[in-house]
């Protein structure tokens, strides 16, 4: 019996996050270059319902029916499993490796989900379209992060760029003209749910101010789709830098972040902010072909890795 792969882009969010959280628009891509992938075998000699898992990434190697009922993998599973009996599943292994840096924003845990949920459903005989997969790693996603806004599993499973709003049917992003992401991880693991639960409380503190904060990103997130629909894109850069000043204003920068997106715009950045949860994590700066030695001036001033990604429309490149 052949080897049921799938794998699934890392993603980062160029505007609007937390903001997402509460309606408003946001607009993220994938980062094809990370990838999770998850890859499920028949054991030919296993019993039904004998699922192992193995995840060395995270040192794991279990029968499924020994997880905690709230740990991911579990999760994503079971999402799969729906009303099935797991003891009557066919015996399998699932192996799940990923590229994707965990806990800096660039959507490892959905996409561990994601790239679980799509190879275990064609192992079962069933392809789930791109949104039921997405659909089903939002519930995984729930146990991740408390409340999620669902636009990781979506940027993951549809693998392509979305302007996307809570609640709202798909809109993929069409990108006219190409552009380059620089992206530099802090090497402070980002803390999303803390994050979240801290602008929840200044939410319910100052409902009046951190609405306005958040329809102004909102804004943010409106301009920049008109942008990169008519491919003017180097005017996102200045949108970055008001995005990632609303951001600091929600308390869910860092000193380290600060100081890595100032050092983006100094050495020639079009714009920079940080960019997922916040409290860590990493920051995208906007740049051109040339100024790719941002990057090295990044890691010098504290950053612990950095990347260029493009943001394009692989159907329009393939
Ligand atoms: O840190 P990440 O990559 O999981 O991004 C979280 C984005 C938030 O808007 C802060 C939360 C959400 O669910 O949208």
């Amino acid at each position: 019996m052949p080897a049921f792969t799938a794998t699934t882009p890392g993603k980062i969010i160029l505007f609007a996050e937390h903001a997402v959280v509460y309606g408003e628009p946001a607009v993220a891509a994938p980062v094809h270059s990370l990838q999770a992938r998850a890859v499920v075998n028949a054991r030919v000699n296993g019993n039904p319902g004998q699922i192992w898992i193995e995840a060395p990434d995270i040192s794991l190697s279990a029968p499924f029916i020994n997880l905690n009922d709230n740990h991911p993998l579990r999760a994503a599973i079971k999402a799969v499993l729906g009303d099935r009996d797991p003891t009557q599943t066919p015996a399998c292994r699932i192996h799940v490796s990923s590229t994707i840096p965990r806990a800096s924003g660039l959507g490892s845990s959905a996409a561990i989900s994601a790239a679980t949920i799509r190879a275990f459903s064609a192992f079962l005989g069933q392809r789930l379209t791109d949104q039921e997969v997405s659909d089903l790693a939002f519930v995984v996603e729930i146990i991740h992060h408390g409340t999620p806004s669902g636009i990781d599993n979506t940027v993951v499973a549809h693998q392509k760029p979305v302007y996307y709003r809570k609640g709202a049917p798909l809109q993929l992003l069409p990108i006219s003209a190409p552009f380059l992401i620089l992206i530099a991880d802090t090497g402070v693991p980002g803390k999303t749910r803390e994050a979240v639960d801290g602008v929840r409380k200044k939410w319910l503190n100052d409902p009046e101010k951190i609405n306005r904060i958040f329809s102004n990103i909102g804004l943010i997130s409106e301009a920049a789709k008109d942008l990169i629909k008519s491919g003017s894109t180097k005017q996102l850069g200045p949108l970055m830098d008001q995005n990632h000043q609303l951001l600091k204003e929600l308390g869910v920068s860092t000193p380290l972040l600060d100081h890595l997106v100032q050092t983006a715009r100094d050495h020639g950045a079009l714009g920079a902010k940080m960019s997922g949860g916040g409290f860590g994590g990493h920051l995208i700066a906007l740049v051109e072909e040339g100024n790719e030695t941002i990057g090295e001036k990044l890691v010098l001033a504290g950053a612990s890795t950095s990347m260029i990604t493009p943001v394009e429309n692989r159907d329009l490149i393939s």
